[in-house]
């Protein structure tokens, strides 16, 4: 809801787990980090503030100037930027320098980037000590409206993508969207299919912003409050349903929409892929399976996604190749195969039922969509 005493709107989202924490979100805010910070984590002992070396050039002098106001000591940890960072040798990296830095148990952990320093993050503040403090600080579109929410944290091992991880909520996440204004586009982008697919999720009012008054690219473009607005509407579906599920032993499951093929058509293209594509592609999937069954028709939002975002190639396999890659995810539950598919726009079912035929006939509508 915003927040009527500043001049430009902060949103304050709550989520619902135990303990409760906010997601802020609005322009500039890292100016009032240390109050923020202050506030969900009193008189922290010490502070460690984690970043990439492609996020510290414009953020990690400031940040660590602001947090100094909380009277104690502030440590940077700089880990080199790229999904290649999240493995165990940086884990351990970390957990060392927050020896280093003498962070104890009262101590606090700030991750500042994208979704990889939160992930690597918040998985070493889970374990070092038995769980320390840590707070989201997220610079990419992706990390805002998804990633730093949820207090699902990783790392990768050579086997496959978030194989170590624990559950462990941050308490507080601060997401000043000034901060998007170095992010690479086509990171942003990448973002954008995020937030899409949290409106098809639980927002349909998310979906017209990005549908009939204006194309995709000047949404996720805009600037300032707007864009504020419309993150804040992304973290209000993800705050529901983490605070219905908060270990995703059910409806948490939902926000995995477009994910199913997508992981399957990542990890084919050998992650040529975006995964911001890899979804785009997914969502059309999974929009083909749903008209196939009946239920509501997406698949004109889905195209047009695809259309905006302009994704790399499809990697070149088969059906076959695909099937057998979906059967080798490790959210699939046994032997069967699970698939989160829109009933109405806003309304996600997950059904365990999608046959063979049914991926088949996703795959073939998207040749026919990319030839
Ligand atoms: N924990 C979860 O619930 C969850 C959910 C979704 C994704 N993820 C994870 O998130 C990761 C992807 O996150 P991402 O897309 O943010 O990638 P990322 O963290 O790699 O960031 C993308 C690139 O942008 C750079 N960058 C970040 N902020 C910047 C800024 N403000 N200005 C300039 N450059 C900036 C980074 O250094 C990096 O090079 C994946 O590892 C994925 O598994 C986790
Ligand atoms: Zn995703």
């Amino acid at each position: 809801m915003p927040d009527v005493t500043t001049a430009s709107p902060v949103h304050r989202l709550e989520i619902r787990v135990d303990p409760p924490y906010l997601v802020h979100v609005g322009t500039g805010l890292l100016s009032s980090l240390a109050e923020l910070v202050g506030t969900a984590v009193a008189a922290p002992s010490g502070i460690c503030v984690v970043t990439d070396d492609a996020v510290a050039p414009h953020h990690a002098e400031a940040v660590r100037a602001t947090l100094e106001a909380l009277g104690t000591p502030v440590h940077l940890c700089v880990v080199p930027a790229g999904e290649r960072t999240k493995r165990l040798q940086n884990y351990g990296d970390l957990l060392e320098a927050l020896a280093d830095a003498r962070i104890d148990r009262g101590g606090l952990v700030v991750a500042l980037g994208g979704g990889v320093v939160g992930d690597l993050t918040g998985f070493a503040a889970a374990t070092y000590m038995r769980g320390v403090a840590y707070v989201q600080v997220p610079t990419t579109l992706l990390a805002m409206v998804d990633s730093s929410v949820g207090g699902k944290t990783g790392i990768n091992l050579p086997a496959g993508k978030n194989l170590v991880g624990a559950f462990w909520q941050p308490r507080a996440v601060v997401a000043d969207v000034s901060t998007l204004e170095t992010l690479p586009a086509a990171v942003r982008r990448q973002g954008g299919v995020e937030l899409f697919k949290a409106g098809l999720l639980g927002d349909p009012r998310l979906v017209r912003a990005f549908g009939t008054d204006m194309d995709f690219g000047l949404v996720v473009d805009r600037g300032g409050g707007e864009l504020a607005a419309l993150i804040a509407r992304g973290v209000a579906v993800k705050a529901a349903v983490v605070a219905a599920d908060p270990l995703e032993h059910g409806v948490r499951a939902t926000l995995n929409l477009g994910h199913t093929i997508g992981h399957a058509l990542e990890s084919l293209s050998d992650h040529a892929l975006p995964h911001g594509d890899a979804v785009a592609y997914g969502l059309l999937a999974a929009a083909e399976v749903g008209a196939a069954r009946g239920l509501v028709d997406w698949r004109p939002h889905a195209r047009r996604l695809l259309r905006w975002l302009d994704p790399g190639p499809l990697p070149t396999t088969t059906a076959t190749a695909l099937l057998e890659r979906v059967a080798r995810d490790k959210k699939q539950v046994g032997a069967r195969r699970r698939f989160v598919l829109l009933q109405e726009i806003g309304e996600p079912i997950v059904v365990d039922d999608v046959s063979d035929g049914e991926i088949t006939r996703a795959w073939q509508a998207l040749e026919a969509v990319t030839r």
